[in-house]
């Protein structure tokens, strides 16, 4: 089949297996230039086959020298329709590891029921004894709890209506968004999807099955930003479910300490991804962050940013935290002078200036290749195999 980019508003409904295989190679290239990374050997990824769950999969194996994994929730192909990314992602993943000798297995289902986590726990006591790092790195619109309850997270306000400038992905044009506030139960509700609740589970889920080693380390990932987008981020919903997901690192701490094990929040930097391109308002400061960044020199994807982590902050001798005891790998963009040419732009933008003043073409070379596209070394004309 010839696969060509469907376009809707901020999703793409196909994916280029070739161009998705594509997409890891070069970020395995990039992970192996830059040279092995001491990390820890038996790692499990939930949330491992797009965005920034898989470039830490990728820099655990590829750096590391890691056994991987990863758990995912992902659409396979009908053989009309093609897989979702992360479905290809995966299997080029793992193809990639497998001829390099590096274990690799991948769990495709819900992180969130206990089916999933006892399918994981069963391959990890089977072929790996226990893991010694466990990244969560779930970004889900919904989830269903064990008592059959489904929760739906929202992207609103928590207290009044927040209007500001908005890209309209669709024809280029700046115009105002309005984002409501978000009722007590969406609220909740926002909690219960994208909070620590579920992350607390797996590490206590590991740790009854005896699947998890002593001094293990587990991180999951946040978003601050700047003050810009705090209603509909940091203090909208999204950001009530990541206060939650930094108490719940405490909390884990607090409950394994006996054992070790040790939590940390790693805060990254503002990336397109699938799950980010989603909240409104927000695309248009990635656009004009990309565009500052990538003057001063100092802008990185998904896979830079895992590398440094890893590299510097985490595993690089001592973990570098900021007084709250959170890893900032938002630490370049939210540097005040980056910041104060984001914001000299934010004023002035509108329709008529912005392919020159946010950087449009980046934004969307990111957007399609996160769904195997617009590759130059990709044959689109060739008719590929996309089950
Ligand atoms: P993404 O959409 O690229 O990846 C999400 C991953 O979660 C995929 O592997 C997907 O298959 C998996 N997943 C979703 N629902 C699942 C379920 N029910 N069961 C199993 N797997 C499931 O998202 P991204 O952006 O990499 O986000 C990962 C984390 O990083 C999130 O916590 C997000 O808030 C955080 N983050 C993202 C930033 C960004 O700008 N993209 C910035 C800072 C933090």
């Amino acid at each position: 089949m010839i696969v060509e980019p469907k376009v809707k508003g901020f999703i793409c409904t196909t994916a280029h297996p070739e161009g998705c295989k594509e997409s890891v190679k070069r970020q395995i290239e990039y992970v192996k230039k830059l040279g092995k990374i001491n990390c820890p050997k038996n790692v499990l990824v939930i949330g491992a086959s797009t965005g920034y769950g898989l470039a830490s999969r990728i820099t655990a194996a590829f750096g590391g020298g890691a056994a991987t994994i990863g758990v995912m929730f992902e659409k396979e192909s009908n053989g009309k329709r093609t897989a979702s990314p992360g479905f290809y992602n995966t299997r080029a993943f793992e193809e990639l590891a497998h001829n390099e000798g590096l274990y690799a297995k991948s769990v495709n289902g819900d992180a969130f029921s206990r089916e999933i986590k006892n399918q994981v726990i069963d391959i990890i006591k089977k072929d790996m004894g226990k893991v010694d790092f466990v990244v969560y790195s779930l970004a889900a619109p919904r989830r269903t709890t064990e008592d059959g309850v489904t929760y739906q997270s929202v992207l609103k306000t928590t207290s009044e209506d927040f209007t500001n400038k908005s890209w309209n992905l669709s024809d280029n044009t700046v115009s105002e968004a309005t984002i409501t506030p978000a009722t007590e139960e969406e609220i909740n509700a926002t909690v219960k999807v994208m909070g620590g609740e579920d992350w607390i589970d797996w590490i206590s889920s590991l740790k009854e099955a005896d699947a998890i080693s002593d001094n293990a380390v587990t991180m999951a990932y946040s978003y601050i930003g700047p003050k810009l987008t705090y209603p509909v981020y940091y203090n909208g919903t999204i950001g009530m479910a990541k206060k939650h997901l930094y108490d719940s690192s405490l909390k884990i701490n607090e409950m394994f300490k006996e054992s070790g094990i040790k939590a940390y929040v790693s805060v990254n930097k503002a990336l397109v991804t699938q799950a980010s391109s989603a909240i409104p308002i927000v695309p248009l400061y990635f656009a004009i962050l990309y565009r500052v960044m990538k003057e001063m020199n100092i802008h990185e994807g998904c896979i830079e940013q895992m590398t440094r982590l890893f590299r510097d902050k985490l595993f690089g001798g001592k973990v570098e935290t900021d007084e709250m005891g959170q890893i900032r790998m938002d630490d370049w963009e939210m540097r005040e002078d980056v910041q104060k040419k984001v914001m000299d732009i934010w004023d002035k933008i509108n329709t008529d200036n912005i392919l020159r003043e946010a950087d449009v073409e980046g934004y969307w070379e990111d957007f399609y290749h996160m769904f195997g596209f617009k590759y130059d070394n990709v044959d689109y004309e060739k008719d590929v195999e996309i089950l």
